[in-house]
């Protein structure tokens, strides 16, 4: 008789109970922790022979499913329409000029050697295709702080506003709770799923989450939060001789209550995807989709990028049963492209109104995914946020429209560097990035003065850009926190005989790269299945 997994599991748990059963699946790797390093794709190399393949869009899953197919033996064209490689993936320098439609164009006069990534601009530790990606192309990572307790926080729900230091929101606020909490332990008469010296852990446990003072108090032991030992900051944070530090007075609990900050700012960094570590190429973002773009090509002479018709904006997708065609204007003449399979990753604000003929329920689905606007501000400085108020990187927030301002995540103590100067998604993007530039940029520079005094003077050479009025994206990504998105993403996902989508609006990772490069793989595994079908991998 041959032994199942299962069977010798569940003969496991009989022997053993649950426990042995626990350590025969971790023994089997079920489950192991996350891998570091993505599997890799590595088909065969002969796998397409013979195949074509047009891809629409020359962005990161576009770019990615074109270096594996080329690997895997495919041919392959990229049609992408504009005039680069990389899609919302953007770092803008010195003489780069931003086309939104509708508004003047813009140059970018940042100092050489600055930069500003306008699309995606960070990578969580557990991206771990695009980090693997990184590590066999030799794209430079160095960390993305994220958080710095010296970053500020600004509400307009208290009084005429109010601007703290992270550290004071967070600490303050849960010195306040662990005080409150730690008295209604003490009250006598509460019932607690706790013994009389689990209460006494919890009370130890409470005072150090919340750097509560004791005191003892008619034989009783008190703790009050009173930031004694200044986790929230200091008054006085030197002294010579017997000076002793002295700790700011806590924000009241009812104006931090009141702040609304800790309705998402504040706890951020609890969310996997802004948990410590994160990272960015060193110099850029592009950095990386340029990795992709030079890499050689398996059979020819030539790069990845070499593979791109520019200025190729497609019209429409024909779907046959032995190939694809494809319409595409090329600067005013009208040309197709025939290819075995098609892989688009266009944007669904342009997909949803090509000409194609895939179905009716298909092409609704691309009509229903519910999509976002984002938009952004950047600003050259001095970098007075360093020699004025200790941030070395992270994120300032703000109750108002600008919601974040982020530092430079290196290059410190050197004389400037650029700030992401506002940076915000959803319907409040939409309404900023309708205005024109001019009063984007005067309101950025209003609201940065409410985070910090001065910030009006110090700042140069603006940019902004609204990604919803970028001519070949008109959005920043998919919101898949919208109960309508897993439904009509399941169908986009879905192979429609030769024709496949890949693109991180298709998935869970909507506005991230992993998401574009995994969607990219299953792209090209199943393009793969087609092609060889008897063929069972890995
Ligand atoms: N990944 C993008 C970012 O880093 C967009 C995004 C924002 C995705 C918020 C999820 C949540 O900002």
């Amino acid at each position: 008789m041959t032994m199942t997994r299962r069977g010798l599991l569940n003969a496991m748990a009989r022997l053993g109970g649950a426990g042995a059963a626990y350590e025969a699946l971790v023994l089997f790797d079920f489950l192991k922790p996350p891998p570091a390093m993505a599997a890799g794709l590595a088909l065969p190399n002969d796998a397409g022979k013979g195949r074509t393949v047009a891809i629409l869009g020359a962005g990161v899953a576009g770019l990615c499913a074109a270096y594996e197919l080329d690997r895997a033996g495919f041919d392959v064209v990229i049609l992408e329409a504009s005039r680069r490689i990389g899609g919302r993936s953007l770092t803008l320098r010195r003489g780069d000029v931003l086309k939104e439609l509708h508004t003047p164009a813009q140059l970018c006069e940042f100092d050489e050697g600055q930069w500003l990534n306008v699309g995606p601009g960070r990578i969580p530790h557990h991206h771990v295709h695009v980090i693997d990606y990184c590590r066999q192309f030799g794209v430079a990572l160095q960390p993305y702080v994220f958080t710095s307790r010296a970053n500020r926080v600004h509400t307009g729900h208290v009084g005429n506003g109010r601007t703290w230091q992270m550290r004071q929101a967070v600490h303050d606020l849960q010195g306040h709770i662990a005080e409150l909490l730690s008295k209604c332990v003490s009250t006598n008469g509460i019932d607690l799923p706790l013994t009389k010296t689990d209460i006494e852990k919890f009370q130890n446990l409470l005072a150090n989450f919340g750097g509560l003072t004791k005191s003892a108090q008619a034989g009783a032991t008190r703790y009050s939060y009173k930031n004694e030992f200044g986790r929230a900051g200091f008054e006085r944070s030197h002294g010579v001789g017997n000076k002793p530090l002295v700790p700011l007075n806590p924000v009241a609990l009812d104006d931090i209550l009141r702040s609304d900050l800790w309705n998402d700012f504040i706890f951020r960094d609890g969310e996997i995807q802004w948990q410590a570590s994160l990272m960015e190429p060193v110099g850029g973002m592009d950095h990386f989709v340029r990795a992709f773009g030079r890499q050689s090509l398996r059979r020819q002479t030539g790069t990845i990028d070499g593979l791109v018709r520019f200025g190729a904006k497609v019209t429409a997708i024909s779907l046959g049963n032995d190939r694809v065609t494809i319409a595409y204007d090329d600067s005013g003449s009208a040309r197709t492209l025939a290819a075995d399979f098609c892989i688009s990753t266009i944007p669904m604000p342009i997909f949803k109104g090509l000409k194609t003929n895939l179905s009716a329920a298909y092409m609704a689905a691309a009509r229903n995914l519910p999509v976002e606007a984002a938009g952004k501000v950047g600003w050259q400085a001095e970098r007075f946020w360093e020699t004025r108020d200790q941030i070395y990187g992270g994120i300032s927030w703000t109750t108002d429209t600008i919601r974040q301002i982020w530092y430079p995540s290196s290059g410190f103590l050197g004389r400037k560097g650029v700030l992401t100067g506002a940076y915000m998604y959803g319907k409040n993007a939409e309404v900023f990035n309708a205005r024109p530039v001019e009063e984007r940029l005067h309101i950025a520079r209003e609201q940065g003065e409410r985070l910090h005094e001065g910030f009006g003077k110090f700042v140069e050479h603006g940019v902004a850009i609204g990604w919803d009025r970028m001519e070949h994206f008109r959005f920043a990504w998919a919101d898949e926190t919208d109960p309508a998105f897993g439904g009509n993403a399941e169908l986009l996902a879905t192979p429609q005989g030769r024709f496949h989508q890949a693109g991180d609006q298709i998935t869970f990772w909507s506005g991230w790269q992993e998401g574009a490069i995994i969607s990219a793989w299953e792209a090209v595994k199943s393009i793969d299945r087609q092609v060889n079908p008897a063929v069972k991998r890995g």
